[in-house]
């Protein structure tokens, strides 16, 4: 299979050892840092803030992938972005005007994504793939690690790959929920660039984590 990037989220991470778990998985060969981002309300969990980006910037430098699932996010893009976001992921219904919010965060000088739920339908791109870098396709749920992959979820990967493929648009296509190896395989055959893997990646600690992130690349 084509080699997928590997963004492990830091939300499975232990978080009392995140500054040298952040540096852990980079050694360990993974290509950017998945931060998830939620507040209480638009998702029902709340988990990190700017601060905390800020503190672990210094411990990688490869690409910071915020996800952020909080609304409203407007107010939230410039801070994500001095506290050295590269690439800002929004959900479409954390805002009321999405193509704005997508304008602000190129505007704070990071690339941009959009986030699909399991129920948003990919058509919800048509007038937004010349605008964005990233799409980012929920294969759970958002609000919690650990979840199983939803199957219907390749469908959408397959049809928003050959929307970007006609219309030749220069945007990668991520897949974050319940990525394993195998569910791995799927989504890279549907036509995924980048996947996201929390418990995959950290699973049995440390020691693990090179081998982890080798099997969900299919180097394993
Ligand atoms: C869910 C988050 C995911 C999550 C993935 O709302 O956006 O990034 O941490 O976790 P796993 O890989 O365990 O499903
Ligand atoms: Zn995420």
């Amino acid at each position: 299979m084509a080699r997928p990037l590997i963004s492990p989220s830091i939300l499975s991470a232990d978080f009392a050892r995140l500054g040298e778990e952040v540096r852990a998985i980079d050694e360990a060969g993974c290509d950017w840092i998945h931060v998830d981002v939620m507040d209480g309300h638009y998702v029902p969990n709340i988990t990190i803030g700017p601060d905390v980006v800020k503190a672990l910037r210094p411990y990688s430098a490869k690409t910071f992938d915020v996800h952020l699932m909080v609304s409203p996010v407007d107010a939230w893009i410039e801070p994500f972005a001095q506290a050295g976001a590269d690439m800002i992921t929004v959900h479409p219904e954390a805002g009321a005007h999405v193509h704005r919010t997508v304008q602000a965060i190129r505007n704070a000088g990071c690339k941009a994504g959009i986030s699909l739920n399991p129920g948003t339908p990919a058509k919800m791109l048509d007038y937004l793939l010349e605008e964005i870098d990233l799409v980012l396709v929920m294969s759970v749920n958002p609000g919690f690690g650990g979840q199983s992959f939803i199957a219907s979820q390749l469908r959408k990967i397959a049809a928003i790959r050959s929307m970007i493929d006609k219309g030749g648009h220069d945007v990668l296509i991520e897949v974050d929920g319940g990525v394993t190896p195998e569910t791995a395989r799927l989504c890279v055959d549907a036509g995924a660039d980048v996947l996201v893997a929390g418990s995959a990646t950290f699973k049995g600690g440390p020691d693990h984590y090179a081998r982890n992130i080798a099997a969900l690349r299919g180097d394993g």
